[in-house]
């Protein structure tokens, strides 16, 4: 990741190659102001060494006599940063304005921030894990975080916004550099938590006809996976992979791997020392509790474990939570058809 970026970085001077339609205005603001910091520190350096070297003291010679002001010098100091910080205003509020706002005919994509993922939520429904556009059209983000203040940072579209719990942001840009095979890295930019670091993404912009392309496959691919494979695309998309395995190790919560078979036979313990099987009956199913530690996830905590999942509650769909239960039952080697109806306390998958 850092290799990429220092790739991105080395095709410019300093900054990485810019790939948004107000991208050169906001590197030419940062350069002007850069060369006016660096030009008057010199000058004011090099100002100091020669007057402390000119006016020093001499044996036997009385000190320069002091001048108590110069009106035409501290006018001239007074007015040329003033000047100054007057052009660097008005460009800079020219460059924010640019950048906030939104203009007409923007093609909306929504952003969805969770500990510690990305996932980009298109007009038909398609949700995926990295970002496409298309080059050269106006595009909104409406982002939204499921459980702390994330930033949605894109080096190269020169575009950083937060992602804030309970509200959303939006911001715009336009693409107007085509990349279908890297992807432009996307960072979070807000200190989130552990795994803050890995919340990573990409952005790819297509010819427009390609990325009408590129979204009619996702969302046929989307369309026709069996509850299995959209069990596992969920896994992934949805940053369920951020905090529990599937091979046995342990992350933030627990691991899905044999997760199903001990739900099944109820030998999950809670906090208050109640084991599942206390619950499991006809009105309470295994799938019932996984259904409710996906949307309720405060609702009966497992011991050892924290209260640090955010609710999908309105996020999943019925579709999706059975997915999701499709999946774990394949991760302990249950047929996804079996074992789907409520069964007794202490009966498990054969
Ligand atoms: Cu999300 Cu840092």
């Amino acid at each position: 990741m850092s290799l990429d970026l220092l790739a991105q970085t080395s095709k410019s001077l300093w900054l990485p190659q810019g790939a948004s339609t107000y991208s050169d205005e906001v590197d030419w603001l940062f350069y002007f102001i850069m060369g006016v910091v660096g030009f008057f520190t010199l000058l004011i350096l090099v100002l100091m060494v020669w007057f402390a070297w000119r006016y020093r003291g001499k044996p036997g010679q009385p000190a320069s006599s002091q001048t108590s002001h110069g009106t035409l010098l501290e006018l001239t100091w007074t007015f040329i940063p003033l000047v100054l910080v007057i052009v660097i205003f008005v460009l800079g509020l020219k460059g924010f304005m640019d950048m906030s706002v939104i203009p007409a005919n923007t093609y909306d994509i929504g952003v969805t921030a969770v500990k510690w993922s990305w996932s980009f939520t298109y007009p038909n429904g398609t949700v995926a894990e990295e970002l496409h556009v298309p080059l050269g059209r106006p595009i909104r983000l409406i982002m939204g975080s499921q459980d702390v203040i994330h930033s949605f940072y894109v080096p190269v579209l020169r575009l950083k916004k937060d992602v804030v719990p309970g509200r959303y942001t939006q911001i715009w840009f336009q693409a107007n550099t085509v990349n279908e095979d890297d992807g432009f890295d996307i960072f979070c930019a807000e200190y989130c938590g552990t795994n803050h670091s890995q919340m990573i993404s990409k952005l790819y912009v297509h010819e427009s006809s390609r990325f009408n392309r590129w979204l009619e496959e996702a969302s046929n691919w989307e369309k026709h996976m069996s509850p299995l494979e959209r069990g596992k695309d969920i896994y992934v998309k949805r940053g369920c992979m951020q905090c529990h395995t599937t091979d046995g190790s342990k992350l933030i919560g627990p691991t899905f791997k044999d997760l199903w078979t001990e739900i099944a036979h109820g030998g999950v313990v809670f906090k208050d020392g109640k084991k599942l099987s206390d619950y499991l009956g006809p009105e309470y199913s295994p799938e019932q509790y996984v259904r409710e530690s996906i949307t309720k996830p405060a609702e009966k905590l497992v011991a050892g474990y924290d209260n640090v999942m955010p609710s999908f509650a309105g996020q999943l769909k019925d579709n999706d939570l059975n997915a999701i239960i499709a999946y774990l039952k394949d991760i302990s080697g249950v047929a996804p058809d079996t074992a789907t109806a409520s069964q007794p306390a202490d009966s498990g998958p054969h």
